[in-house]
């Protein structure tokens, strides 16, 4: 896994943000396991709610190409308040666990040189996923 690149993608998946209600805005990048990265930025609504953050705007992009398995996930943003490292929510976090269990690497980064390497697994303990329902992840 190049994890600079997978840093770089998700700037680049940042740059169509679209966040005039927060003004935050974050960028994902997700290397599927045939080897192809998918980005995603967010997408706000003036409603709110239905706001998708970059994480599941890039896997329902590589999920709607067919890809199923994934390896790691990228995330970056414009920038907390206190500069902090931008980590998935309790949301994207389930939607992940869906296709990729406590494995899938995640990668938090500043730059490409200050980032932070965890899982998925760490971000999410005895997650709820498939295979409680007896299905294939
Ligand atoms: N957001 C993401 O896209 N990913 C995260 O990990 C955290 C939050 C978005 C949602 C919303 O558009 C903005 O950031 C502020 O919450």
């Amino acid at each position: 896994m190049d994890r600079n690149l997978l840093i770089e993608k998700a700037y680049e998946g940042m740059k169509n943000a679209y966040s005039p209600y927060s003004g935050f805005q974050v960028g994902a990048a997700i290397l599927a396991d045939s080897g192809k990265i998918y980005t995603g930025c967010n997408i706000e609504s003036c409603s709110y709610t239905p706001t998708s953050c970059a994480e599941r705007t890039a896997l329902y992009k590589a999920v709607s190409e067919g890809e199923r398995h994934f390896t790691a996930i990228a995330v970056v943003s414009s920038g907390g308040a206190d500069g902090d490292y931008t980590a998935p929510c309790g949301v994207c976090r389930q939607m992940l666990y869906e296709f990729c269990g406590d494995d899938l690497i995640v990668i938090l980064a500043k730059s490409k040189e200050d980032h932070l390497q965890t899982t998925l697994g760490q971000l999410l303990p005895m997650g709820f996923g498939p295979s409680q329902l007896g299905k294939e992840k």
